[in-house]
């Protein structure tokens, strides 16, 4: 069973909640990263992050990313070495981004998308694969050069 990752702030709880049994109904397994219950005062990259570093160790493959409108979602998950993540509003990019540029994190905006849209657009992201090989490979290449130059960690 494929696992999942999910995560979402205030802005994005609703719809994070509603996806979840839709996601094990599909037959997929869901690693929950918060926010656990609602809250109107927490913020958005300590939740995402949770997701983005899952993603990042390996834990997850794929991730889900929800916030009120999915912006600040993917500037955090950007932030995270291996972590390719746009915020999507429609069905085409929603696997275009993973056939083409490998879109790990589908981050959508919980204030603005509607329930039934948001939930093709996760089918979409999850059926679809990275095609690889040739001009996708040659692009994928250069943006892990930038990562590598751009992420550096300082191990102590
Ligand atoms: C939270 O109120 C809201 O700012 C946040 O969920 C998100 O929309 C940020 O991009």
């Amino acid at each position: 069973m494929e696992l999942i990752g999910i995560a979402a702030d205030h802005g994005g709880f609703e719809l994070k909640e509603i996806l979840k049994p839709l996601l094990v109904k599909a037959g997929f397994q869901v690693k929950d990263y918060g926010a656990v219950r609602f809250d109107g005062e927490d913020d958005y990259p300590d939740l995402i992050a949770l997701l983005a570093a899952g993603i990042e160790k390996g834990e997850v493959k794929k991730g889900l990313a929800v916030c009120g409108s999915g912006v600040g979602a993917s500037i955090v998950a950007n932030k995270f070495k291996g972590v390719r993540a746009a915020l999507i509003t429609e069905t085409y990019s929603a696997h275009q981004g993973v056939e083409h540029d490998d879109m790990n994190v589908l981050c959508l905006g919980g204030r603005v998308i509607g329930i039934a849209l948001a939930w093709e657009m996760v089918e979409a992201f999850l059926a679809a694969n990275y095609i690889g090989g040739g001009r996708f490979q040659r692009r994928l290449d250069k943006l892990i050069e930038f990562e590598q130059h751009n992420f550096k960690k300082i191990e102590s």
